[in-house]
């Protein structure tokens, strides 16, 4: 049998090691995974889960989403959650694993454990994985089970990436071929593509990568979706150029759209970032960070651009509750 903490001790410790910058951090972080296994919470928390399990695919049978939080007026609200939880389950699908909870039981326990943790805002990644039965590499027998992290966590790209944009650089990593990974599923497995896209960028001093597909056409980033804006109009690569269907992609489309701009999903040849008038990011991290240059070419005026500005202005303005929430994006934590 795993040792077994019990809510209150994992709490405490919770609350020992939240700061990012205590070390401990990284050695503790597996204790607090808040399981959902044997119900939907009250039965402890099991300390197996290996750290790598969750530290994004260095084992490969896991499935994962997340959910970012939205602090309004009416208190803390998860952002997306429907949309985040069906993504978990149509991932779990793709890679045979049947979640054996329902849709409603997996967010309610994701709102128990934001409320469990005291948190006003925080990072949430919800994991399905497959626990041990067999070394086989046919995991069929293993049973499926869920765990769900809450980390508080500050500006992904940077504290200031927001308003000046950040310097990002092509990699040489393609993202997957099709056919060999489902890149369009949120599965754990694939994101040593997403680290060595990442390593790459820092290692070259950037502070993203950009990836470009099986054809050589621009995919995203290492966690996050990619956007260009030229002569007033926005384009995004398709799932065919190999992304992840991004849920902060998907509010950005319906937003720009609705302020009247035309917005295609296409083909984009690599050459097209270094004449686009603007670029920028979008993901659940990320949120919509413009980017200022990349490989050491400046992106339009090598700033955050007006349109990137503004669709900012309409997400930040429905996250912080100061914007109507039209589209029911928010879910009250209470
Ligand atoms: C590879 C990749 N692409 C794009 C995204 C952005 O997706 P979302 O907006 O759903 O967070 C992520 C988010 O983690 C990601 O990992």
């Amino acid at each position: 049998m795993p040792p077994t903490l019990t809510v209150d001790e994992v709490t405490s410790l919770l609350l020992d090691i939240r700061d990012f910058d205590n070390p401990l951090r990284e050695k503790e972080l597996h204790k607090l995974l808040y399981f959902i296994k044997h119900g939907l919470q009250e039965e402890g928390i099991d300390a197996d889960i290996p750290y790598f399990w969750y530290r994004y695919g260095t084992m490969a049978k896991l499935s994962d989403a997340e959910t970012s939080i939205a602090q309004t007026d009416d208190g803390t609200a998860v952002f997306c959650l429907e949309g985040h939880v069906d993504r978990l389950f149509n991932s779990a699908k793709v890679v045979r694993m049947e979640i054996p909870y329902t849709k409603d039981e997996i967010s309610a326990a994701i709102l128990e454990t934001i409320r469990a943790n005291e948190l006003a805002s925080c990072y949430i990644r919800p994991l399905v994985y497959r626990g041990f039965e067999t070394f086989s590499i046919d995991p069929t027998p293993c049973p499926v089970e869920v765990a769900i992290v809450t980390i508080e966590w500050g500006r992904y790209l940077g504290p200031e990436a927001i308003e000046q944009g950040v310097d990002v650089g092509v990699s040489s990593w393609r993202r997957m071929t099709p056919g060999a990974f489902p890149a369009a599923a949120k599965v754990g497995g694939q994101y040593i593509n997403s680290q060595l896209i990442a390593m790459e960028a820092h290692k070259h001093g950037y502070v993203e990568g950009i990836a470009l597909d099986a054809n050589g056409y621009v995919s995203e980033g290492s966690g996050e979706n990619l956007f260009m804006v030229s002569r007033g109009e926005i384009v995004t690569p398709p799932l065919a150029s190999s992304i992840l269907e991004g849920i902060t992609r998907r509010c950005v489309v319906t937003l720009a759209r609705e302020e009247g701009y035309t917005v295609r999903e296409e083909f984009i040849p690599r050459e097209a970032l270094y004449m686009a008038d603007e670029v920028f990011f979008t993901g659940t991290a990320a949120e919509i960070t413009p980017v200022r240059s990349i490989d050491g070419v400046p992106v339009g005026e090598g700033g955050r651009g007006p349109v990137t500005e503004r669709l900012q202005e309409l997400f930040f303005g429905i996250t912080s509750g100061e914007l109507e929430d039209r589209h029911s994006w928010l879910t009250e934590v209470r």
